[in-house]
């Protein structure tokens, strides 16, 4: 499973690359995928609402109305029927994208299972929308959806009767059937909202929008799309001619031509064993436990900053417990924390300045203990060898050892916003290091999702904990780029090293007052 995860993680990285660079980290359509998808639901759903407002429900009048909405009424029905089409297609491409980005990056297994676990049963209300809708417009292609799949439900053992026999001709053909195909094209995508808001419950602040730019763009080039190529149908449904060619949508109607080849009732047992297999993939192979964050109480005066921070809703405030004057407190809920140290990086009292000889914050990883970093940051000065002194705090996805095989001292953790300021401070103002590099994850898609923004925010002064004024930010260098860009990073490295080398010397240090 490893392997394929790191088969599919090179290629991603290769298409990151080229959209990197053609889009920019933040807009590009690959750290968007889940946010694309919501915002093709949207389209799908205000494009819907319109054409509903022209559509006859009844099974004689269904096919005219739409031949109405996309002839007639091209100049908006006939535009909302593409988009509504399109939309469709876009959503089932950017979702199986994101599930094959969020596999290849690891982000389903331990604690964080509940996303995909959610999602699976998602894949099948999409299709039950897309099929019921191609159902609605009762033509050839809607006789064929309408033949194929009441002929596979035919092959499990719930009917009585087998629900076919509503297609044998035009005379056997009844209503009932259509209206609840209409009932359910318009009461899956209801519960599919509902599943969706469920599966980034353990998301704080998820991101269901994507950027101004890549939305502007998505509803142009959708638009252009639906100009271009509108959507028609395929001729009126008749049931006592058998259509000869069809025209498929390969996204929502694959399954049909594998109905020729496997018999129904096998290709049922296939999808409901794939399924099971999906939602099983978070514990294949199980994830060693991880540490989750410990508050100690002695240290947390309640500012609840962690608790804004963290990206997985995992602390809440609750009343003071310890009689201390604070009005609250941090309280972890284990189930939902992922190990990320982001609260670490939030707290006040999480500072290397601290005059204690063993800084305890209020809030820790007990695997990663700030005080150890300190302790590493006093020792990155006395290092060996020529040049500049690039200290680096990188997090586990930036492929450390190979930054420090180009001579610079570094110090790991699961998060780069695991690190509170401060650190980068103490480090430059004790003349511990000529320049400190932060290497994260690629910008706005960060593994443990928000680091990358509480980390510019931070240094930009415009969250807390800030990054003090006084801190020369020639001598500071943020490396935010894709897991396995390890070349391009190096190169960064190096070239900020080079860099410090060129700026002019520091005024020599005054009587340090040494933590
Ligand atoms: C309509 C379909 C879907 C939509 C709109 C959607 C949307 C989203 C969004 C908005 C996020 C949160 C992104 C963030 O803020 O970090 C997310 C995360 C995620 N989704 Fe989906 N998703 C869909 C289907 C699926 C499916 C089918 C799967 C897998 C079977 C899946 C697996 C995941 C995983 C593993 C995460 C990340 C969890 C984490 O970071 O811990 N999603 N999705
Ligand atoms: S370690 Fe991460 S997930 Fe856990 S409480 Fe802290 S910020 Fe939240
Ligand atoms: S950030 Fe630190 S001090 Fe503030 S509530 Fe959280 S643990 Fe307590």
């Amino acid at each position: 499973m490893a392997f394929l995860k790191r088969i599919i993680r090179l290629l991603y990285a290769r298409a990151e690359t080229v959209f990197d660079w053609s889009f920019g980290q933040r807009n590009s359509p690959l750290a968007n995928l889940g946010a694309l998808g919501w915002y093709f639901f949207w389209i799908v759903a205000g494009t819907g609402i319109y054409l509903y407002l022209f559509f006859d429900t009844g099974i004689t009048d269904a096919y005219a109305s739409v031949e109405y909405i996309t002839h007639d009424q091209w100049y908006a029905a006939g535009v909302m029927r593409s988009l509504h089409r399109y939309a469709s297609d876009a959503l089932v491409i950017v979702v199986f994208l994101h599930i094959l980005r969020e596999f290849s990056l690891d982000r389903l297994r331990g604690r964080r299972f509940f996303a995909w676990l959610t999602g699976v049963p998602l894949i099948w209300f999409i299709y039950m929308c897309g099929i019921t809708g191609y159902w609605l417009v009762w033509d050839k292609l809607a006789q064929f959806i309408a033949i194929a799949t009441t002929e596979w439900f035919d092959t499990l053992p719930f009917f009585g009767q087998p629900i076919a026999n509503n297609f044998l001709n035009s005379t056997t053909l009844g209503g009932r059937f259509f209206t609840l195909m209409v009932f359910m094209h318009i009461f899956a995508p209801l519960f599919m909202l509902f599943l969706m808001w469920l599966h980034i419950q353990r998301h704080a602040g998820a991101r269901v929008n994507p950027p101004r730019p890549l939305a502007i763009g998505t509803a142009i080039s959708l638009l252009v799309l639906s100009l271009v190529y509108p959507a028609v149908s395929q001729g009126p449904a008749d049931l006592d001619v058998v259509p000869a060619t069809l025209n498929l949508d390969w996204y929502y109607l694959a399954v049909y031509p594998l109905l020729d080849i496997i018999p129904g009732g096998q290709l049922w047992l296939i999808l409901v064993v794939g399924s099971i297999f999906l939602s099983l993939l978070p514990w294949i192979p199980p994830k060693k436990s991880t540490p989750v964050a410990v508050v100690s109480l002695d240290n947390c005066n309640g500012c609840a900053r962690c608790a804004e921070d963290c990206p997985f809703s995992a602390i809440t405030m609750e009343p003071r417990s310890d009689g201390l004057a604070y009005n609250t407190e941090a309280v972890v809920n284990d189930s939902n924390c992922m190990s990320c140290g982001m609260c670490v990086g939030a707290c006040p009292t999480a500072t290397p300045f601290r005059r204690a000889s063993a800084i305890v914050p209020g809030i820790e990883l007990p695997d990663h203990p700030i005080a150890g970093w300190r302790e590493r940051t006093k020792a990155a000065s006395s290092r060996s060898g020529d040049g500049p002194r690039a200290l680096v705090y990188a997090c586990n996805t930036a492929n450390a050892t190979k930054l420090s095989e180009h001579g610079a001292q570094v110090i790991t953790m699961p998060c780069v916003a695991m690190l509170p300021p401060a650190f980068i401070d103490f480090a430059l103002s004790r003349d511990l290091a000529d320049g400190v590099m932060l290497a994260g994850c690629a910008e706005g898609d960060c593994f443990y999702r928000l680091g990358d923004d509480w980390t510019n925010l931070r240094i930009a002064g415009e969250r807390d904990p800030y990054l003090r004024k006084r801190v020369d930010r020639e001598r500071l260098q943020l490396s935010w780029l894709p897991q396995g860009s390890t070349r391009r990073r190096q190169r960064q490295l190096a070239d900020f090293t080079a860099s410090l080398g060129r700026l002019p010397p520091r005024p020599p240090k005054r009587g340090s007052r040494d933590a």
